[in-house]
């Protein structure tokens, strides 16, 4: 029976990993999967999670389970950064722990699912791992287009999107560091995109897996906020892999916004149930760590500052990218400045992405996505004579 399978071929973006790996070039480029990385090029624990690993491996007693819920302490603990200080939900927002961003946003269409969705419309492109989920899931969805071709999100598609849906359509938004373009909506757009969304009746779910890499933790958040105000029933699947460094640990939740505190609750019973059958309980260790350091005002404060100083990595190597704008021929490299988080999307065709991993080295995503983190004062200005030798 078993035999019965067709060969898959590895996940396009992780199977990038192994390819760098292999390379033994001293002066290779890892452009590819999303990890922030340093000046040297690493990826290392947040100091403020370093603090409180120690923390958790003196205080923590026992290791038996918590319930498909996971840790509620690191749940909660996270809502005043993602929703607001005094925000206005009071207990109509409530969350689950779920293994990462991906176990979040598997858990939120499962609750969709179970709610009876008809269709997913979602920006193209997207993170390819949501479309994979659709496929997997057998979930309908609709696309519309992103980007339009002055590098600005392109309203017009999403507005004709939203007035063609009906009952029961979901619309997935990337609540900020759009992945894989940068392409984040204004906040003018995120306040007429709230307008649409509550005038159509669509349920919105909200990927927010980079917040504190874009503008800020607050700036990052209000598209979520503005669509919440104005919807009366919300999902937001959220990540910790970059904003807490905590890729590996698998840290994520969902949070519900239903229309009153009972449900919200009912339906959290819903995503409880469906842990349950998927992973039973979600990893506890990194949870934990985070939960003690947004617990601790100190720990709080170092873990922002590490986030400010990547953001301020980030956009000094995007400045500099717009700044080679004139040396690559034909190429606009200028929006990349005004772009956010970790990606942005260049444009080049298959063989000139082929020529640049094999004549030079550098690697990134088959859609022409870099990952602006893999860049550095050190390795900045080969990439940009690799691109204009392959633009030509
Ligand atoms: C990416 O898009 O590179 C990251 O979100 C990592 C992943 O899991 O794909």
């Amino acid at each position: 029976m078993l035999d019965s399978l067709k060969q898959q071929p590895a996940d396009a973006l992780l199977a990038l990993i192994k390819l760098y790996d292999a390379d033994s070039r001293t002066d290779k480029i890892d452009l590819g999967v999303g990890v922030f990385r340093t000046e040297t090029g690493a990826t290392p624990v947040f100091a403020a999670i370093k603090e409180a690993e120690k923390r958790l491996v003196q205080s923590q007693d026992s290791k038996a389970y918590l319930g498909p819920e996971g840790d509620m302490g690191f749940v909660r603990a996270l809502i005043p950064h993602i929703f607001g200080a005094d925000h206005p939900w009071g207990d109509r927002i409530d969350g689950m722990q779920a293994p990462g961003g991906t176990g979040a946003l598997r858990l939120a269409f499962g609750l969709a699912m179970r709610a009876g969705l008809r269709r997913m419309i979602v920006g193209s492109p997207t993170w390819p791992n949501h479309t994979q989920m659709f496929g997997e899931m057998v979930i309908e969805s609709v696309t519309f287009n992103h980007a339009g071709p002055d590098g600005a999100a392109d309203m017009d598609a999403l507005r004709a999107a939203v007035a063609g849906a009906e009952t029961g359509d979901a619309i997935l938004l990337h609540g900020c560091c759009h992945n894989p373009t940068g392409i984040d909506y204004t906040p003018a757009q995120w306040d007429e995109i709230a307008r649409l969304l509550a005038d159509k009746g669509l349920l919105p779910i909200i990927d927010l897996a980079y917040q504190g890499l874009g503008q800020g933790m607050d700036e990052d958040a209000y598209g979520l906020r503005a669509v919440l105000a104005a919807v009366p029933e919300a999902l937001v699947c959220y990540s910790c892999d970059k904003n807490f460094g905590l890729y590996r640990d698998r840290v994520g939740a969902v949070y519900v916004l239903g229309k009153d505190a009972e449900s919200t609750g009912r339906i959290l019973t819903n995503g409880h149930n469906l842990a349950r059958t998927n992973w039973s309980q979600p990893p506890d260790h990194g949870a934990a760590a985070a939960r003690i350091v947004l617990e601790d005002a100190d720990l709080t404060k170092m873990w922002l500052d590490e986030l400010a100083a990547m953001r301020g990595r980030m956009r000094l190597m995007r400045e500099m990218m717009a700044a080679a704008d004139n040396r690559v021929g034909g190429m606009d490299l200028a929006p990349l400045a005004t772009q956010n988080g970790l990606f942005s999307i260049l444009s080049l065709d298959k063989d000139q992405i082929l020529k640049l991993r094999e004549d030079h080295g550098v690697y990134m995503a088959g859609s022409g996505r870099i990952n602006v983190a893999g860049l550095t004062k050190g390795n900045i200005e080969n990439f940009v004579s690799a691109l204009a030798a392959v633009v030509g």
